[in-house]
């Protein structure tokens, strides 16, 4: 009986491990949960270079950590330490949590619900088969988008990658009769007829050029979403606000993703609201 009860007071630990991982949010997230629902566990954040992974993971038990979330470069390089991987990470090629449960790692994907979640929150009239999507971009964050949009049955993705190869990988990869690969240099032309165009580049994040697209053949009423969410409005967005479209910000997107991974870990369910929204807003700007 003693020894239950030491369990169960004993603070539980949860972290993301990165390189850098400094100007990471997750830690100002978890830790506004778990101070919200009075739990006594604590979310640090830990600079692991890609050496020294491997040794990380094994004195997590040591730690008493109850899991993890991952970040660059540690997405794909996590697979051979985890005993069970599901089928969504499996899809997207990459880990972003990890739950430890018996000493047994779990390793899943939660951005694609992130990326779908804050989609449904912010355009409620989005269906699946509401119309052809546009993705710019084929790296880590267009595979999450992918598979969210897969799963809801979109009919028509068109990628449009600077680098055109990449985005034909992704094709080959998927092969799903949905993708269609476009070109970088005619990206304005693959919005005719569309109902959602997604930049998942870091292509107008602060620091970064702006995504420099031509919105003048986006359809009325066809959704900008762009995953970047520092600064809130990117020129994208703001440029499709100016013509009516409606925008999503990628803010939502990393709060959702963190929904499934806190209540995995401290089993309490947790949820995005305007509260949060603009906690983590002011984070963003310190
Ligand atoms: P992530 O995992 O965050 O998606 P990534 O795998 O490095 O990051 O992918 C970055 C994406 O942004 C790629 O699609 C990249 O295009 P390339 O495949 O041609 O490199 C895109 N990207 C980055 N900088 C870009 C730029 N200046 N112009 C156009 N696309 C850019």
């Amino acid at each position: 009986m003693l020894k239950k009860k030491n369990i169960k007071d004993q603070k539980l630990i949860a972290g993301v491990v990165g390189c850098p991982v400094s100007h990471s949010l997750s830690p100002d997230l978890h830790n506004y949960w778990l101070k919200k629902h009075n739990i006594n566990g604590q979310y640090d954040a830990y600079d692991i270079k890609p050496e020294k992974l491997a040794e990380f993971i094994k004195t997590m038990g040591e730690k008493n950590m109850i899991g993890l979330n991952l970040t660059v470069p540690h997405k794909e390089t996590i697979f051979p330490f985890l005993d069970d991987i599901d089928k969504n990470a499996r899809k997207i090629g990459a880990v972003n949590t990890i739950v430890c449960r018996q000493g047994r790692l779990y390793g899943s994907n939660t951005d694609n619900y992130g990326f779908l979640a804050n989609l449904k929150a912010k355009a409620p009239e989005w269906r699946g088969n509401t119309g052809p999507v546009v993705i710019i971009g084929a790296g880590g964050a267009a595979r999450a988008v992918i598979v969210s949009l897969l799963n809801e049955g979109v009919k028509e993705i068109r990628l449009v990658n600077r680098t055109r190869a990449r985005a034909e990988k992704l094709k080959q990869l998927y092969q799903n009769p949905a993708l269609r690969v476009c070109d970088w240099q005619k990206r304005s032309h693959s919005l005719s007829g569309a109902a959602l165009l997604v930049n998942t580049t870091l292509l107008g994040m602060t620091g970064q050029p702006s995504l420099d697209m031509d919105l003048t053949g986006l359809p009325e009423g066809a959704i900008v979403y762009d995953i970047v969410y520092n600064p809130l409005e990117t020129p994208l967005l703001k440029q499709a606000r100016a013509r009516g479209n409606p925008g999503v910000d990628g803010l939502g997107m990393l709060l959702y993703q963190a929904v499934p991974a806190f209540q995995a870990w401290f089993g309490q369910k947790v949820i995005v609201d305007e509260e949060l929204r603009h906690y983590m807003i002011a984070r963003l700007v310190k």
